[in-house]
């Protein structure tokens, strides 16, 4: 599903001011895989996220998503494909505050051209599946934490992406709300998405398939606690 190459990442213009966040990373992610990715604060956990997201452009080296290369894409073709093939989950949710819970899961749907009508059907169906049939209508400052979160992760859903990738997406929860919603993204692997989460706890890695541990740019270990994605 994913693979990469040899990654590197340099930002600035190459001057004083230019920092190397990544230095050669090479992975495989599988189709129905959960992998998290782990490692201290400052070591590239995001940079290598936003990459694989496709947010933005790594300076060096491939990647492939389904089979397909992307690293030499425009920013046009990169934000099409991104909007049709990935879901993103944040850890400060990145809700509109004067939208409805409905409205914001209906927006990306909204950019990939869909209908009202089937926009606002998927949207409802998404929010139950989510544990939130009775609260569409609510704005995100009339919601909980966890709540926000599985609206951000409904949202993520909405054009039904072939991977989910989530940047600490328990990092601005209390640990048991935490738990909820990597139930909730557990249950999404097992229905057969692909999931990448970042975090540096390892409480949450274990959740994962396989923990990618990175410092200091690089991978340094492929941990695999269970199976290979394959059921
Ligand atoms: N736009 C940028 N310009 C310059 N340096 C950057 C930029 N973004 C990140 N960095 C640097 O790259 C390194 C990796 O950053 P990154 O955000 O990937 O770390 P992280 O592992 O996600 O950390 P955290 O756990 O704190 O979120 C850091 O040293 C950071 O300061
Ligand atoms: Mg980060």
């Amino acid at each position: 599903m994913i693979e990469t190459t040899d990654l590197v990442k340099i930002y600035g213009d190459g001057g004083s001011q230019h920092f190397q966040a990544l230095y050669g990373v090479s992975l495989r992610v599988e189709a129905g895989e959960f992998a998290a990715i782990m490692g201290p604060s400052g070591c590239g956990k995001s940079t290598l996220l936003n990459i694989l997201g496709l947010m933005d452009q790594p300076t060096s080296g491939t990647y492939s998503l389904g089979g397909e290369r992307v690293d030499g894409l425009s920013d046009r073709e990169r934000t099409l494909l991104r909007r049709h093939r990935l879901g993103f989950v944040f850890q400060s949710f990145n809700l509109l505050p004067r939208m409805t819970a409905l409205q914001n899961v209906c927006l990306p749907m909204s950019y990939a051209g869909l209908g009202g009508t089937e926009r606002r059907a998927r949207g409802a169906d998404l929010l139950r599946r989510v544990g939130l049939g009775d609260k569409v209508t609510r704005t995100p400052l009339e919601l909980s934490g966890g709540e926000r979160q599985r609206v951000g992760i409904a949202r993520a859903l909405a054009n039904r992406p072939s991977v989910l990738l989530a940047d600490e997406p328990t990092g601005n929860l209390d640990s048991r709300t935490a738990v909820e919603i990597l139930e909730l993204l557990g249950e999404l692997h097992g229905s057969g998405m692909t999931l990448i989460l970042v975090t540096h706890d390892r409480g949450v890695a274990e959740r994962a398939d396989r923990i990618l541990h990175v410092k200091d740019g690089r991978i340094v270990e492929d941990e695999r606690l269970r199976g290979n994605g394959k059921r």
